[in-house]
Order: C-alpha cells, then structure tokens, then sequence
C-alpha cells in the first residue's frame, strides 16, 4: 500500500496556460458554507463551474516545472515572491523593496513600501455571489460598528466565537479597519481567555450569547464575564447571538446584531501597510506561558493563498473543507485567508467529527460536495475504530485531495484516512506547519507529474522553504539518511514577525538555538530519497543508550495494535540509560513507560482512559512524564487542555501501576 502516484498540479507546468486575473475568478465564485449540528446554511448554489485552467503562479513564471520553480524560490527569492506578490495581491500602493530580512537578529520584513488591505483582497467589492456579498456586508456593519464603539487601528480585539460566518465577518472587519484580532478559541477557559486577553492588552472582546457544540450548549459569555473581572483594559464586550436565549448583559455589553443593523453596510478598507500586525495568535500552550505569535498583512496573507493553491490543488470552483476550527491557525490560514483570498468556497465546520454520529465528515462531505478535505490525525484516529459502513455509505465521490496536519500521522490512520475515505484514488498529503509559519511548509504537494507520494510523510518543502537539519554542535547535517533538528535556513514571506511584546522570547525560542537559522522545535529525518520525515518535537525525542528515538515512531507501531486507540509515549531520565528502558521487554524499543488507553495489553503499558490533550488535540505529554516521575506538585499550565479532570485521572491510573 505504499506509493501513490499524483498528477502535476495544474498549470504549473503548463507553457500555454492564459493567466487569469483571480479578480475575475472571485466575482462569480466566492461564497461561504455553513456546516453545522443545525445545518443552517447560508449557502448554496455555489458551485457552477468556472471552467479554464487554474492561474499559474505568476505570468512571468509560468511553463516551469516544480524542480525549476522551487530551485528559484531558494536562489532568487526576490523575483520568485516579488513577481508572484504583484499579481496575486490586490495592492493599493504598490511595494518598492520585496524583502529585508536578516535571521540572525530576528528582522523580518516584506513587501517594504507596499500597501493593502487584506479584507478588501479577500472579499472584492464587485463580488456578486450572494453568499460573499452576505459576508462582505456583515463585515462592513462590524467594522463600521467597530469604528464607532472607538476600535483604533492597531488595537488588539479580543474575538472568543465558535466557528460561525460571524466569526469570520469579525476577523474581516477587524483586518478592514486596520485592528488587530486575536483568536481565542471558544472552548478555552475563563483563566486562559483573560491571561490571553491581559496580554495582548485587548480593549474589546467579540463573543456570543452561546456556543453549540456535539449537541451541547456552551455559555461563552458568561466565561467571557468571569474573564474580563480580571481585564480591566476592556472597555466593551460584543454579544452577538448564537442561540435564541437570552443571557444577561451587562454595562460593558452590546448587543452586536442590534448595533450593526443601525450601521451603513459599506465601510472603506483602510490601506495597511505591508508590515503592519494583521493578527496575533497564542500557541497552543503545551510548554510554558502561551506565546502571541504576531503575523502582518501582505507576506501572511500571499503564502496564505500560494499555499492554499498549490498543497491542497485547489482549482477554481472547488468546495475547501478544512474542519479545523477558527481558534488555531489551521482555521486563520484554510478555513479564512487562504481561500478567502482565492474567491473559494470555505466550509466552516462547528461540529465535532462524532456527532450527531461518527458519519458527520463524510455526511458533509457528500452535502456539499467537498473537494479537498483536511483534518487532524486525532480525528482521524478517533473515527477509524468505528464501523467502516459510517464512511462507506456516503457519498465521497467529489474529493480529489485528502490533507492532515497538528501532528505525525500514523500508518494505520494515513492508510485508513487514504483508502477507506479517499477510495485509494485520492492523494493523501500530510502537510507539516506550525502557527509560527502561517502555512504549510513541507507537504507532497506541489510536485512533478507523476511524482510519488509516500505515506504518513510531509516529504517536499513548499516554494520558498530551505529546510535544514542541524547536529547537537550546531552543524548543518549534508546528506541522505540522516536525522537532526529541523531549521529553515532562509526566510519566507509567511513567517511570524515577534511575539507580542517580547521580540527576546521571539529571538531566544527560534534563532538562537542555532545561528542564523529558523529553529522549528521539532526533529526531522531525510530519508535516503531526500524527502522530509518529521519525528516530532524535539522535546519529544527519546534517547536510550544511544539510539534516538522518535515517540511519534514508537507510538506508530503501538497504534497498529487492534485495541489501541490512542498511544502516548513519553522518555523519563535514567541513570544508566539515558532515558527508560524495560529490560524484560526488548519488543516495545525498550522503554519503560507507555501510557495507552487501552485495557486489554495493561499488563505491558500504563493505561488510563483518556490522555491529557489540549482543546486543538495535542497531547500534552509534560502531563504524563510528570506523573510517570511522581513530580506533579507543578504541572504548569494546564489551562489549555480540553478537560482538566483527566489529570487527577492519570495519576490515580499511575498509582494503581506501581
Ligand atoms: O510538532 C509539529 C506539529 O505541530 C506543531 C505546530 O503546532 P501548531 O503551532 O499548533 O500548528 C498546528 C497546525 C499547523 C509542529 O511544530 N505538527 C504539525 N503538523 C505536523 C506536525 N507534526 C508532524 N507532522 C505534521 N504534519
């Protein structure tokens, strides 16, 4: 079941293509659909077909391979991202200078001179699909309602929503008039809205009455209300409605829908330059005190869309289905920017991938006809132990490409998500990206005709991305078959800029590691062919009497076994060893502590029911190495995971193994 072979993707290289200005494309093509538990929908009759091929790159690059395109990605940035950015943005003061940068003192800029506005490019205002005109309107009356409540240019506005067009209308007139969003995702406790809220030192907060979610109602605001007693920057709290009940408002409160319907429905984008914030977003929180990644407005928003193109093969006309919520940069980059700024249809999912049964994707899928689908492998390895028949009796006949990303994908989901969901007809693409990135870097896709793809493998850097593989002494590793920490040696247009309000934090987390270079945080191998494996956080990495080994490899092969669902696999210091071993057990790689929550093979592993996963299903193996070194009087934050309970769970489980 190993290879896959793909087609080119679409134009690139195609010598006779006729460059289409993606302002006609948008026109007749962009909308917005709306999946969620209630199937409301503002959509669609979205998919006529446009017809013609798909933009090439730019005009001036068009007729040229992969090999040809990427190798002047690397060697000629500056006519690689200058010609592309030209065309493919809508500039209202065009740029002077594509790039000044300089990775060893963290300076980082694009696009110099340049001026636009990200949602006057993504929503253009001739647009005459309903939907997009629906969105674009919703968003102008949030902007002007914006304005008027005394948003300023630059300022942080809170935005705590479940994923909902008016969620995305709040991102847009946000980047319109030139303030700053940060996404706190709707799942997220009070303490860690108001910590998120504190220090981005956001004046305003964005929220709804309610949220819905796998059937159960959630009230945001009143987590929003318990939040803001600890903020006093705040000065208002937007309400909009959700759910019909009504929930009590406050001095700070407005009634968003109520504001917006007295607001003009046009409100002028107003120009940006290239380098100003566009949006701040917190990681994930597994280690530390959550990081404000910052992003800007041109070079986030062209890799935004590059990517979306060309890793996905998406063409004009397609139906986008990424699931990932807005609250994480997978919803920012594919969910909003990215297709939004290629006049695409953008599914937006609020639902889990169980309810109301283990059929939702796929029921969606065939609902809306999605063409590209791109989901976490936790989903993935949640719906693959349930009866085949909840995937086989839709209709799935309208995916072309199939996309995973947050974490490794092991073979038994890859295999299962490829030839189960996608018929083995689809391409599968693991694609590799951090939010630091702002979109995907390494994934199969764009590549030659007929190029291969390997399972549970991100394989090919993405235009413009060097990768590099450094040694314990800081030396760049040459060759195949070989593993070391994963860099990018140049910059690209998409990377972050600081953290909010802690360029040091910015410089010590990621160029200082090693000089010069991007530091990703996680390990990579390059395998004999070249292609890019990743192994996991580097903090993940195990060591026992010398040999490294990837968790995420370990946790593969204890995947494969029938009654597993979920495999986490920590390393704890030992004094011979390095790190654990299980002497009567050479089989499991020799390590001594395994937590999976499975019952039947317990007498090998620790099992617990559950493992401790952050809200965007990550699991937070700080958590379990504590428990397994009996040191949990300091468990950090533990305000990012999905639900805290589980960690009184685990230890209870960790005791009843001793
Ligand atoms: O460890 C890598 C893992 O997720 C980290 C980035 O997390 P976050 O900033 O939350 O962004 C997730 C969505 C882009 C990475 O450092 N990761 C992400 N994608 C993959 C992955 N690990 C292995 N394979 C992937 N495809």
């Amino acid at each position: 079941a190993g290879r896959v072979s793909i087609g080119l993707l679409n134009s690139l290289a195609r010598g006779n293509v006729i460059f289409r200005n993606k302002k006609c494309v948008r026109k007749s093509k962009s909308v917005v659909l709306i999946s969620r538990c209630h199937a409301r929908s503002l959509s669609s009759s979205s998919s006529s077909s446009i017809g013609a091929a798909q933009p090439v790159l730019s005009s001036h690059l068009a007729g040229k391979t992969y090999s040809d395109l990427y190798e002047l990605s690397v060697k000629d940035p500056e006519t690689f991202w200058g010609s592309i950015a030209k065309e493919r943005l809508a500039w209202t003061k065009p740029f002077d200078q594509v790039t000044d940068c300089d990775l060893s003192s963290g300076k980082i800029n694009w696009f110099l001179g340049g001026q636009l506005n990200v949602s006057g490019d993504c929503m253009f205002i001739s647009v005459k699909h309903s939907n997009l005109r629906e969105l674009l309107e919703m968003t102008c009356r949030l902007a002007n309602t914006l304005k008027s409540y005394g948003v300023q240019r630059g300022e942080r506005v809170a935005i705590y929503m479940p994923v909902s067009p008016m969620a995305v209308a709040a991102m847009m007139a946000c980047a319109r008039i030139g303030a700053v969003h940060t996404v706190v995702f709707a799942g997220f406790s009070s303490e860690a809205l108001a910590g998120r809220i504190q220090d981005a030192q956001c004046k305003f907060v964005i929220t709804c009455n309610q949220g819905v979610r796998g059937g159960r109602i959630f009230d945001l605001k009143s987590t929003v209300d318990k939040a803001v007693k600890s903020c006093p920057s705040i000065r208002h709290v937007f309400v909009a409605k959700r759910t019909n009940n009504s929930v009590p408002m406050g001095k700070l409160d407005i009634s968003l829908e109520e504001v917006m319907a007295g607001q003009s429905s046009v409100c002028a984008p107003e120009p940006m330059d290239s380098e100003e914030m566009l949006f701040m977003l917190y990681t994930s929180g597994s280690t530390g005190k959550p990081k404000g990644i910052v992003h800007t407005q041109a070079g986030y928003l062209l890799y935004a869309s590059l990517t979306h193109q060309y890793v996905f093969d998406y063409t004009p006309g397609d139906v986008f289905g990424c699931v990932a919520d807005i609250g994480w940069i997978t919803g920012h980059s594919y969910v909003v920017y990215g297709p939004l700024c290629n006049g695409a249809t953008s599914v937006l999912f609020e639902s889990t991938p169980v309810y109301p049964n283990p059929g939702r994707y796929w029921e969606t899928v065939q609902r809306l006809r999605i063409n590209q689908f791109y989901g976490a492998p936790t989903a993935i390895r949640l719906l693959l132990k349930y009866e085949e028949n909840w995937v086989k009796k839709y209709d799935r006949s309208s995916l072309k490409t199939l996309a995973s990303v947050g974490e490794p994908i092991n073979h038994e989901a890859w295999e299962w998500f490829h030839n189960v969901v996608g018929d083995g007809r689809c391409p599968l693409v693991d694609t590799w990206w951090q939010t630091e990135t702002g979109g995907v870097c390494i994934a199969p896709l764009p590549a030659e005709p007929g190029a291969e793809i390997r399972p549970a493998m991100a394989m090919r850097p993405f235009f413009g991305i060097q990768p590099a593989l450094l040694g314990e002494k800081g030396q760049i590793i040459t060759g195949n078959d070989v593993s070391g920490a994963l860099c990018i040696s140049q910059p690209w247009p998409g990377m972050a800029r600081t953290i909010f309000g802690d360029h040091q934090r910015f410089m010590d987390a990621y160029f200082k590691p090693y000089q010069g270079q991007y530091f990703t945080g996680d390990g990579a191998y390059r395998t004999e062919d070249g292609y890019y494996q990743i192994t996991g956080r580097m903090d993940d990495v195990i060591n026992i009497s010398g040999h490294r080994l990837g968790t995420a490899e370990i946790e593969d092969a204890l995947d494969e076994h029938p009654d597993v669902p979920e495999t986490a696999v920590i390393g704890i210091p030992h004094e011979i060893k390095g790190e654990g071993e299980a002497p009567d057990e050479p089989s499991i790689y020799g390590l001594e502590i395994y937590f999976v929550s499975c019952e039947s093979i317990s007498s090998l592993f620790k099992v617990v029911k559950r493992l401790p996963k952050t809200r965007s299903g990550k699991i937070m193996r700080r958590i379990l190495r504590k428990v397994a070194m009996q040191d949990t009087s300091n468990l950090g934050d533990v305000s990012t995971l999905d639900d805290p309970s589980v960690v009184s769970e685990i230890i209870e489980a960790h005791k009843h193994y001793r």
